[in-house]
């Protein structure tokens, strides 16, 4: 086997803390839950999970907003609980990813509290500080996505901090090497714990314009959209120098074995794919959300899984996300049945692949009463349909009360259909989209192609999707989606191979030949025999509805 670093073939899972499990009654996900569930997730088959925000936190933005980087929250439970659970999933073989924010902290962390005492303090310097702009109001037009402007007056100073997010959420201010230094040591003092690595928050963000010019209206924005869209980014987001101050951190990481860095980084692909870094120097994988905004069809995704591909830099590797704390549940944007054809696609494009809590269960959206609501982006900017609760809903884990989450009302609502939809009910049914998930993580473990093997498309019309995986050593498997709900014919010239695992029908085995029809919904994997010798050029495929 070549010498592959870990993450290449590993399947990241996102745990959503305080809605995972809930160990002590309280209603709010907890370390001490999560070290229950750890032989579910070794079950489940996915090889890293990575923990949003556990830290010690006011929560107003629910961890995002950290008062004490080295510390656990006590509402998560203590440090020792928590490196009990770090080595008991070293002990089976997982690795644990935490979740850095660089961009900002609370308000009421010490450096902020100490900024914001006095002109003179120390670390006056260590967050964004203006004088008021020539009318008195805030020094420029920069706006807060979490809505207003992203200017905070502070009336004892006179002067204004800015805040990317929440105004108790100030921007740290990355032009002053002792802030990179501090964050530095953050990571150091996890990585020399054991920790594998960091999911790192709103990475594009961290470094602003330096002369705090006025960012150009956007003349695409339509109202109804997120309102700091009115303004095009420019001067507050993904600037040039900004991966200088990734390249330190990565230094940092290399200066341990084996560890990650992922960086969340919402842009185009073009500009996505720098945050590799020249050279190869940035984070290794750079979350790509392309899945959670695309229209559900064959060609849009065909193009978009191209593209990306296209550009990737010389030895970089890819990465595809399906879901996670912040956007809508791929159950409830392509509905139960597709929810499973884009299972087998997230687990068969080439790259790390990012599964969401839950969304193994197929889990759709909660609904939440406006007198629910806790996200406090949905609070600031209501109605646009911008709201987080619905997707943080806890895991049902079976059909007792709470859906066996909490002993107590969780601090969330569960979904609706949590009786029949949990982790004890759909472990019984063998067709279930959790054991769909399964067996299509066990594939992946078996094939190497699926790990780390080749892509090569081959056709995307209709609802069709088709593409293969290939191993140079060893196998290749062909994967055709039915992205709707109509049979699909496929043609695929030359081929002949095993079926493997079919989304509609767990029981599918046995030989297929160049000619196959999908039926509605179906995604099929197919072991192409290694006889065939195929190679990707000389699937010539014709689809046609039938
Ligand atoms: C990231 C997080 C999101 C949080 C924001 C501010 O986008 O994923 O949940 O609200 O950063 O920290
Ligand atoms: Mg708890």
């Amino acid at each position: 086997m070549e010498n592959v670093a870990w993450w290449k073939g590993a399947v990241i899972y996102q745990v959503y803390p305080r809605s995972f499990c809930d160990s002590d009654g309280d209603g709010v996900g907890d370390l001490a839950g999560l070290r229950e569930k750890l032989p579910y997730l070794k079950n489940l088959g996915i090889d890293a999970i990575w923990l949003s925000p556990i830290f010690r936190s006011p929560m107003v933005d629910f961890g995002y907003d950290i008062s004490d980087y080295r510390e656990i929250d006590p509402l998560f439970g203590t440090m020792e609980q928590f490196k009990e659970l770090l080595d008991a999933c070293h002990r089976s073989g997982l690795r644990m990813i935490l979740d850095l924010v660089p961009n900002h902290t609370s308000s009421e962390h010490p450096w902020f509290v100490d900024s914001r005492s006095s002109l003179q303090s120390v670390y006056r310097d260590w967050y964004i500080w203006r004088e008021p702009g020539p009318d008195g109001g805030p020094p420029n037009n920069w706006l807060s996505v979490f809505g207003g402007s992203g200017w905070e007056l502070d009336e004892a100073s006179g002067q204004y901090y800015y805040h990317t997010f929440l105004s108790c959420q100030p921007d740290l201010n990355w032009r002053n090497p002792d802030v990179s230094a501090a964050i530095q040591d953050v990571l150091h003092f996890w990585f020399a714990m054991g920790v594998d690595g960091f999911r790192m928050d709103a990475l594009w963000y961290i470094l602003k314009d330096e002369q705090f010019r006025d960012n150009p209206p956007n003349p695409e924005y339509k109202a109804g959209q997120p309102p700091d869209y009115q303004f095009m980014p420019l001067y507050t987001a993904d600037h040039e120098e900004v991966h200088d101050l990734i390249a330190a951190m990565r230094r940092t990481a290399d200066a341990y074995q084996d560890r990650l860095l992922i960086g969340e980084i919402y842009l185009p692909p073009v500009r996505l794919v720098r945050y590799y870094g020249l050279d190869l120097e940035g984070v290794h994988l750079p979350f790509n959300f392309a899945l959670l905004e695309c229209a559900w069809h064959a060609r849009t995704i065909a193009t978009l899984i191209e593209e990306y591909e296209n550009i990737l830099p010389e030895g970089s590797w890819p990465n595809w996300v399906l879901g996670n704390h912040d956007r809508p549940r791929i159950a409830s944007k392509v509905g139960d049945d597709q929810a499973r054809v884009a299972a087998m696609l997230l687990l068969t494009l080439r790259g790390t692949p990012t599964i969401y809590n839950g969304d193994e269960l197929g889990m759709p959206l909660a609904e939440i009463r406006p007198d629910q609501v806790q996200d406090p982006l949905e609070l600031n900017v209501p109605g646009l349909g911008l709201g987080r609760d619905a997707v943080r809903s806890p895991m049902p884990w079976d059909s007792t009360a709470q859906a066996g989450f909490s002993e107590r009302e969780p601090w969330c609502p569960l979904i609706g259909d949590w009786q029949i939809r949990n982790v004890a009910a759909l472990d019984q049914e063998p067709g279930s989209i959790l054991n769909l998930y399964r067996r299509l993580l066990n594939l992946r473990r078996r094939y190497h192609s699926l790990a780390l093997g080749s892509y090569h498309p081959v056709a995307a019309r209709g609802d069709a999707l088709v593409y293969i995986r290939k191993s140079a050593q060893s196998d290749s498997v062909l994967i055709a989606l039915n992205l709707g709900s109509e049979a699909q014919k496929v043609i695929a010239e030359g081929m002949s191979g095993e079926i493997l695992l079919s989304t509609v029908d767990a029981e599918m085995h046995g030989p297929v030949a160049d000619k196959f029809e999908l039926r509605p919904n179906e995604g099929l994997m197919i072991a192409v025999s290694t006889g065939a010798k195929l190679k990707a050029a000389s699937v010539s495929s014709q689809l046609s509805k039938t």
